[in-house]
């Protein structure tokens, strides 16, 4: 399948090697190619350079934003939280439109230090917006509240007995992203409803990350026990 991969942090990253990997055929976009592979330094995250990923992941080809959301069958939005309409603009209504986009963002404030905020929560969620903003294309919320790692490779830790949550209007969409998901190695998959149940995995965030600090480790996740 074709897939177009926005964003080139660890999330976009991580989603496009896996990818490969299952044999898809991924294009990763980015603001500025030149500007992207003309860094040379590791980024604030401690990723290495992008050229240096791109060298060991020659199936990846990079290009525009707007390429990369042409490309997709299926679009990966692993853009920052803060600029993520913003970069889906650059992406183009024209190249979303009827797509199933899979949301990963999180509306993360840094700008008053650690742990961040939350910049929007309770009565809205940065899903929602996002559907409001392209109302044509199938937003589908997923794997925003684990790791990148383990979003692509949830066997890593009790062979993948934990839980991601998905939320969306579209019930077709929602089908092939569960579809993915388990390619991925997921096996609870919880349907928690349509986008506006976004709000609650994008508000776990604020424990999530004080759980970082704790746990000393980006590799947890949550398990829910219930009675079935
Ligand atoms: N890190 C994790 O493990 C994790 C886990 C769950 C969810 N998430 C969420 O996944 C998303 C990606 O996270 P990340 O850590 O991989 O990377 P990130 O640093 O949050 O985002 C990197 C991407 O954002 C783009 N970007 C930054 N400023 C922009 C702007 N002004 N306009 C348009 N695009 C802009 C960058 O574009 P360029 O390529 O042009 O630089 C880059 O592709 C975030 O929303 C994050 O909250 C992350």
């Amino acid at each position: 399948m074709r897939i177009g991969v926005l964003g080139t942090g660890i999330v976009g990253r991580s989603h496009a090697a896996r990818l490969v990997d299952l044999g898809h055929e991924v294009v990763m976009g980015t603001r500025d190619v030149s500007r992207s592979l003309s860094v040379n330094t590791v980024d604030y995250m401690g990723n290495p350079p992008l050229r240096e990923w791109l060298d060991r992941n020659p199936q990846v080809r990079l290009t525009p934003f707007s390429e990369a959301a042409k490309h997709g069958e299926i679009v990966i939005n692993a853009i920052n939280g803060m600029h993520a309409l913003e970069g889906l603009h650059l992406a183009g209504n024209e190249n979303l439109d009827g797509k199933v986009i899979i949301d990963i963002t999180n509306p993360l404030d840094f700008s008053r230090g650690m742990p961040p905020s939350l910049f929007i929560s309770n009565t809205d969620s940065l899903g929602e917006q996002i559907q409001r903003s392209f109302p044509s294309a199938r937003i589908v919320k997923t794997l925003n509240t684990m790791s990148a790692p383990l979003q692509v490779n949830p066997r890593l830790l009790m062979d993948g007995d934990h839980h991601t949550f998905i939320s969306g209007n579209d019930p077709e969409a929602k089908r092939v992203v569960v579809q993915l998901l388990e390619d991925y190695g997921w096996r609870n998959v919880i349907d928690i409803g349509d986008i506006a149940s976004a709000r609650g995995p994008e508000m776990v965030l604020p424990i999530w990350t004080r759980l970082l600090g704790v746990l000393k480790t980006p590799m947890f996740n949550f398990k829910l026990v219930y009675e079935r």
